[in-house]
């Protein structure tokens, strides 16, 4: 038996007994003539001794243990003398016997502790080292538990398992296929799933009204702190439902989700926002309501008086910033630098201070007057001391910049606690998005959402405005301005089909092509159905209060893409392209 305890478990009730621990080496050092070595495994650190009474070979040995050794030692647990209060551990320690060293390690490029001296790079590529740390242990166990709740909540509900195929042909979820040749098609590809939605689709063709995967997805994109090129959905469909059904249900799953996971309650039901009020009020699809500071359209109450940036304008926004009348000049310039970064985009900034002596100061006070100024701080409920921030331009554009600097200023107030959490459901998405640049819609979701039953009237209508009027049975889970997972009730008729592919452009040969085998199973017998798919590692990230889900997935990819640790991609040899029929062309040196 290489251990008879872990080494987190030990505790003053296991005082006098014999126990065997094996573990890695975190630090040894020597104080007086006692030799004291931290031992660790993924349950915890346990303090070893070896007293300067000890035999000579002993104590010689405790004191060449290398950082990461891997030892097995023999004691007797002991009441400690000094007892340390943040370590589980911290009462006892263990009087060692006998110590084996399993293995010897060489010295670590960087310290395996709780905070770690070493640089994201280099942690990236010693990536099992950085795994021993307790923060990526925590947050895998974390993962994993949360993988448990999921399962064992859709079991229950009745879902079942199923695994879809990997290597399948291009997806509509609208960001560019990951492909692999195919060595027996020569000049042929494969596409790795965006998402499993066509298989998901035809599992409730097949009849299996309740599906789950919790499963990997594939897309080349643009990556940020939260998005990787292969991440992991938490997919689901079912038939013979309604939105309702949908909602309910995922609800129940997040709702015991964050209970078990977290202990934490969420409202029950979750509030619900329309797409349109989340762009009116929040200036984004996944808003994040842990605190006010709403946008207000103020357009009407600052047009015509002979400010002519916001008389040449469609739409004019403001937000009311808490205890902000306190910026200095220098500080509103800054905020104005901020809001014209290519990242934000506004073209300047307008200010309007309620001063805490009940005096009103703006950048524009030269074309209002203090009444009029007052009126509009009224409107956005302004107190004394607050400062209102007001940008202009076409509605969403402006809106969405409203939107970013909500956020900035919330973070700067420390209005967003990743201990708190705020879902909702953002529910009643258009269904189209038109495109000025290659004047065409786009599905909003994706193409095999359906419209409202009640706007399908629009939905077959030639007309751009009716088009863009229709509204899809789309739905977003959103926390703390995040979305964690959307979905849709779905198309199950194949001439609807046929009319979304012509809506959105894309010819009957291109259809047939792409999704033939989809708008053929439709004509056996498609049950209504709809469904819905989380991202798994988003919901990990934000569930232990981080914003990059890099910490929860074992083995990441950098932000080129890339694996430093197995350093991939990479070429591969020319015996492997000449099987494939593929030429490289030769690389630019750069
Ligand atoms: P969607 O494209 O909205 O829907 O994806 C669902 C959820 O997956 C997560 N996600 C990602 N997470 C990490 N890295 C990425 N690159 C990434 N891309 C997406 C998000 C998102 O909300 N088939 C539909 C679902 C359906 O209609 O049932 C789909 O894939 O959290």
């Amino acid at each position: 038996m290489y251990r008879t305890h872990n080494c987190g478990e030990l505790r003053l009730e296991n005082v006098g007994q014999k126990v065997t621990l094996a573990g890695w080496v975190q630090k040894a050092r020597k104080l007086g003539g006692m030799t004291f070595i931290d031992i660790r495994d993924r349950y915890g650190i346990t303090q070893l001794v070896v007293d300067a009474a000890a035999p000579a070979d002993l104590v010689e040995l405790a004191t060449s243990l290398g950082r990461e050794y891997v030892i097995q030692v023999t004691g007797t647990v002991l009441e400690r003398q000094s007892k340390n209060a943040k370590m589980p551990t911290g009462d006892i320690e263990l009087g060692i016997e006998s110590i084996n060293v399993l293995n010897k390690s060489v010295t670590p490029p960087f310290t395996i502790e709780e905070e770690s001296d070493g640089g994201e790079d280099i942690r990236a590529k010693y990536r099992y080292l950085d795994l021993r740390r307790p923060p990526l242990q925590r947050a895998l166990a974390l993962r994993h538990r949360l993988a448990q709740e999921i399962r064992s909540y859709l079991d229950q509900e009745g879902f079942m398992e199923i695994e879809t195929p990997y290597l399948i042909k291009s997806t509509p979820e609208g960001a560019r296929d990951f492909v692999v040749p195919s060595r027996m098609n020569p000049g042929q590809f494969y596409a790795l799933p965006q998402s499993p939605q066509t298989f998901k689709q035809l599992l409730m063709v097949a009849g299996y009204d309740r599906y789950f995967q919790i499963v990997r997805c594939f897309r080349d994109e643009d990556l940020r702190a939260d998005r990787q090129p292969e991440f992991t959905q938490i997919d689901c469909e079912m038939s013979f439902v309604e939105q309702e059904d949908v909602l309910n249900t995922f609800e129940g799953m997040m709702r015991r989700m964050f209970k078990n996971a977290l202990g934490v309650d969420i409202p029950d039901p979750l509030p619900r926002m329309s797409w349109y009020d989340a762009m009116d009020y929040y200036g984004s699809d996944k808003p994040d309501v842990r605190f006010g500071m709403k946008i207000h359209e103020i357009t009407d109450k600052v047009q015509g008086h002979g400010f002519s940036v916001f008389d040449s304008v469609p739409y004019v926004g403001a937000i009311c910033v808490d205890g902000a009348a306190s910026y200095t000049r220098k500080e509103i310039d800054q905020l104005t630098d901020w809001v014209k970064r290519p990242q934000v985009g506004a073209k300047g900034l307008v200010y309007i201070k309620l001063n805490e002596d009940g005096s009103i100061k703006s950048s524009i006070d030269k074309f209002y007057s203090a009444d009029e100024l007052a009126a509009i701080a009224e409107y956005l409920e302004a107190k004394k001391g607050d400062m209102i921030l007001v940008l202009c331009g076409a509605k969403r554009k402006t809106q969405n910049q409203l939107g970013v600097l909500r956020l900035e200023m919330g973070s700067r107030l420390g209005y967003r606690d990743p201990k708190v959490f705020a879902p909702l459901w953002i529910v009643d998405f258009p269904l189209l998005e038109w495109d000025d640049e290659t004047q065409r819609f786009y599905a909003m979701h994706h193409p095999f959402t359906a419209p409202k039953p009640e706007h399908e009237q629009w939905f077959y209508s030639d007309k751009k405005e009716d088009l863009e009027r229709v509204c899809a049975n789309a739905y977003d889970f959103v926390l703390n301005g995040t979305e964690l997972g959307g979905g849709s009730i779905r198309i199950h008729n194949a001439d609807m089909q046929a009319r979304m592919f012509e809506v959105l452009g894309i010819s009957k040969e291109d259809a047939e092509y792409k999704f033939g085998f989809i708008i053929n199973a439709f004509k056996y017998g498609a049950p209504p159905h709809g469904g819905l798919a989380f991202g798994f590692d988003r919901v990990c990230a934000l569930f232990g209060g981080q914003e990059t889900i890099r910490d929860y997935i074992a083995f990441p990819k950098n932000n080129q893409g890339r694996d430093v640790m197995i350093d991939s991609p990479s070429q591969i040899d020319q015996l492997q392209l000449d099987e494939l029929q593929i030429d490289v062309r030769p690389q630019s040196a750069e």
